[in-house]
């Protein structure tokens, strides 16, 4: 096969960067070309970025000029880690130019339009695409701290049902993007509010377990509420949840639908998708951010402290790597879901691409 040609938009910021990482040697994609603000554009990638990753600049990129978001790109494929304040109108113009956008921002996400999608839980969501004006497309992937949770609800909802959900999260620094928050700000701190994060996590959530309709997607029927709260770690969203079923269940029964839990990307063996999407922890004091967030490349979504909840029916904590399964990392298995759906010819967007079975055909263990 050859190289599938990609830009990453937003290319000098945390998840760009973690784009350009996680694409080097990557099977089927090549990063041909780099986009950033007026403030990059024009120079070296290398000259441009405060490179934030604890591998080198990888050399195929390092030399690149950055190009700013009026030039127009060869890649037919887009990856945008773009600041949301420009996200909105231009990956729906380089749609409009016929691209396919492959985005982290949230602005597209609640789009009827606009498929929101965890190749796990709701492939068939890529059809929305369809409903869309443009020559090329906007795929999104959820929020950060949306990925886990859904990730965890997803076999539960299937299995029994679910009722309600109570969701707490503790995210890193890294969620705030780079330089993010000052120092002083987070050390020895809590901060008990991210802007717009319990509204994501409350609409998208439900997006995500709903059912494609004519106009969009008919949202899950769940009750949803979050809180969040902002902690001086680096990397990795730890998220403590409780669920209300709709039918009962033993404790080894919600283990077992969720251990067993598997989707397209690990049947068709796509290359970045974990072996096994949900890891359920035996310790009482795991996962912890600093010693288990590299389990399957950080593309897993980690359970500890499965256990009854005396309010609802069950509580956990949930824990991943944000900037990878919850942004970039994200983007790529959509990409590849999109590559193996048919939806590209000769590495552009192409409509006719074919997802012919429902995830529920997909899916072990829920
Ligand atoms: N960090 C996470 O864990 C995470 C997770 C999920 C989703 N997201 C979403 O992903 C997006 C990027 O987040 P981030 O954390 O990587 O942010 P970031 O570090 O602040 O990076 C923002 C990027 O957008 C570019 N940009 C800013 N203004 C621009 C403009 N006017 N024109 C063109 N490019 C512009 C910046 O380029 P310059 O360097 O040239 O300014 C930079 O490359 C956001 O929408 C965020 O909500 C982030």
């Amino acid at each position: 096969m050859r190289y599938i040609d990609v830009a990453v938009l937003g290319a000098t910021g945390a998840v760009g960067q973690k784009f350009i990482t996680l694409l080097e040697n990557h099977p089927w994609f090549r990063v041909r070309e780099v986009v950033a603000s007026s403030r990059s554009a024009g120079k070296r990638y290398r000259e441009a970025v405060t490179w934030i990753q604890n591998a080198p600049i990888p050399e195929t990129v390092a030399g690149l000029t950055v190009r700013s978001l009026e030039d127009t790109l060869e890649s037919g494929v887009l990856f945008s880690g773009l600041d949301s304040v420009v996200a909105g109108d231009a990956e729906q113009s380089y749609a409009e130019q016929g691209y396919l956008v492959i985005s982290n921002s949230r602005n597209h996400r609640m789009d009827p339009r606009v498929p929101l999608v965890i190749p796990e839980i709701n492939p068939e969501h890529l059809r929305l695409v369809d409903l869309q004006p443009w020559r090329g497309a906007i795929v999104t992937n959820p929020n950060c701290s949306t990925m886990f949770l859904a990730m965890a609800l997803a076999p539960l909802h299937r299995a029994f049902g679910l009722r309600a959900v109570q969701v707490t999260t503790l995210q890193a620094l890294s969620g705030a993007g780079y330089p993010g928050l000052p120092a002083l700000g987070v050390m020895g701190n809590v901060i008990p509010y991210i802007d717009g994060e319990e509204e994501k996590i409350e609409t998208e959530t439900l997006k995500i377990l709903g059912e494609p309709g004519e106009y969009g997607v008919n949202p899950a029927s769940v009750r949803v509420a979050a809180q969040c709260t902002r902690v001086p770690v680096v990397d990795g969203h730890t998220e403590t949840v409780s669920v209300q079923l709709q039918q009962p269940a033993t404790v080894e029964e919600v283990r077992s639908v969720m251990e067993s839990f598997r989707g397209m990307p690990q049947i068709q063996g796509l290359p970045f998708a974990p072996r096994q999407p949900l890891w359920i922890f035996d310790a009482a004091d795991r996962p912890q951010p600093a010693r288990d967030l590299q389990v399957e490349n950080g593309m897993a979504t980690l359970v500890g402290r499965l256990r009854p909840c005396p309010v609802l029916d069950y509580r956990m904590v949930l824990l991943g790597h944000n900037t990878v399964r919850g942004a970039a990392g994200a983007a790529i298995l959509n990409a590849e879901t999109i590559v193996h759906l048919g939806y590209l010819k000769e590495g552009r967007f192409d409509r006719q691409g074919c997802v012919d079975e429902p995830a529920a055909a997909y899916c072990v263990g829920a």
